[in-house]
């Protein structure tokens, strides 16, 4: 495979996947194809974009005819395709959004993929990265395996179980030769500060409130962005045709102990009094079908291909804060105008 195509690559994850792919693969050119939304930024892999194999390309996956004519004209042998919109809280406000993009979107790539390739799937792959939230909530006890039932509770969790399925589909019905994963959350450096841990790396900045949700009991599972893009790497290059993998960081955390440990190394970070920060924890009203509980089970990435996180949640943590503490700017860019207007909407912020 010569041309390799990356969608959503001017987002957080894909930013991590695009650098990496540029690097590592110098025989191949790599396309990055991203609509710019808010949540897109071409400074997140501005260290690239003059290399002589990657080639930006502005375009939006919901417009079914340019994804066509792209794929015409440049003849994608791989899609790695990680556009999305990624927000749960959004979602709930604008579901359509979602549907529109996660699905449709989802659609227009498989359709353009299969009617240039249907008649040679040799060396070709489709690679749909998905999320472990569509397999819905765990209780206290338990772990997401590649065989959980699909149980999605938000609607951003019900567009990518759908586009999933689609992907599952397009293999048994026409042959598509796709691999897929489902990942736990990630951090790390270009995460877009509406989400849990750049949100209150912001804050803590600013003296802002903390807004935890509900009675911040709520675990989730945590891998740094980069070991995330190594096991991409390594699905996309020796996964086998048509089988999922879960990819976690074995690091389940309760909201709340995650936040006092982000505040206590702030602390530290800004040379504040120690426990300056956990003072600006806020409990705000729940996020409506807030899901409990999610942790993965990647034995079987682990066994198969080898993969295993390769850094501990504080050093990730470290690097992270770290990161967001010497790009300041980039963290100033991102949180004015249509952000204030989300911010202050979503945390009904009325001053
Ligand atoms: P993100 O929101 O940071 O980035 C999404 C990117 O997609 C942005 O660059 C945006 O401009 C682009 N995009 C959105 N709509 C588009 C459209 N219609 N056409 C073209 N481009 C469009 O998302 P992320 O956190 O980097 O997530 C990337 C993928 O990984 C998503 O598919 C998400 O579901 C999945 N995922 C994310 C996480 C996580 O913790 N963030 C975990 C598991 C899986
Ligand atoms: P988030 O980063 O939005 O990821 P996801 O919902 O996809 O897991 O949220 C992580 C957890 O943090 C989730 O349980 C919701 C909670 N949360 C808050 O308590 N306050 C906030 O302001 C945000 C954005 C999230």
């Amino acid at each position: 495979m010569k041309k390799i195509l990356i969608t959503g690559g001017a987002g957080f994850i894909g930013s991590h996947v695009v650098r990496r792919f540029v690097k590592n693969y110098p025989d191949k050119h790599i396309y990055n194809l991203d609509a710019l939304t808010y949540a897109g930024n071409l400074e997140n892999i501005k260290d690239i974009e003059n290399e002589p194999n990657y080639t930006f390309i502005k375009a939006d996956i919901t417009d079914a005819e340019h994804i066509n004519s792209l794929f015409e004209e440049h003849r994608f042998e791989g899609v790695l395709h990680l556009a999305a919109e990624s927000h749960v809280d959004r979602s709930i406000k604008d579901p359509l959004a979602f549907v529109k993009t996660n699905v449709m979107g989802t659609m227009n790539l498989l359709n353009a993929f299969i009617s240039l390739w249907k008649d040679n799937f040799t060396d070709r792959r489709f690679y749909h990265i998905s999320t472990d939230e569509v397999y819905g909530t765990l209780g206290a006890e338990g772990l997401f395996t590649e065989t959980t039932p699909y149980n999605p509770n938000s609607p951003y969790s019900a567009s990518k179980a759908a586009s999933d399925h689609f992907v599952r589909a397009y293999g048994e019905t026409y042959g598509l030769p796709y691999v897929l994963t489902n990942c736990s959350n990630n951090y790390g450096p270009y995460h877009f500060p509406e989400k849990l841990i750049p949100l209150f790396i912001n804050n803590i900045i600013n003296n802002k409130p903390l807004p935890v949700y509900g009675d911040g009991k709520y675990t989730r599972d945590w891998l740094f962005v980069e070991d995330h893009a190594v096991a991409i790497d390594l699905v996309f290059h020796k996964g086998k045709n048509h089988e999922t993998y879960n990819i976690g960081g074995f690091n389940e955390w309760q909201n709340i102990d995650l936040v006092k440990l982000l505040c206590s190394i702030m602390d530290k970070k800004l040379g504040r009094e120690a426990g300056t920060s956990e003072k600006l924890i806020t409990y705000v009203k729940d996020r409506p079908g807030h899901d409990l509980r999610y942790a993965i089970d990647a034995a079987k990435i682990n066994k198969e291909l080898g993969w295993k996180p390769s850094v501990t949640f504080e050093q990730g943590l470290e690097r992270t804060i770290d990161w967001f503490l010497s790009n300041q700017e980039w963290l100033n860019s991102v949180t004015t105008g249509e952000y204030q207007k989300y911010y202050n909407n979503q945390y009904d912020v009325t001053k």
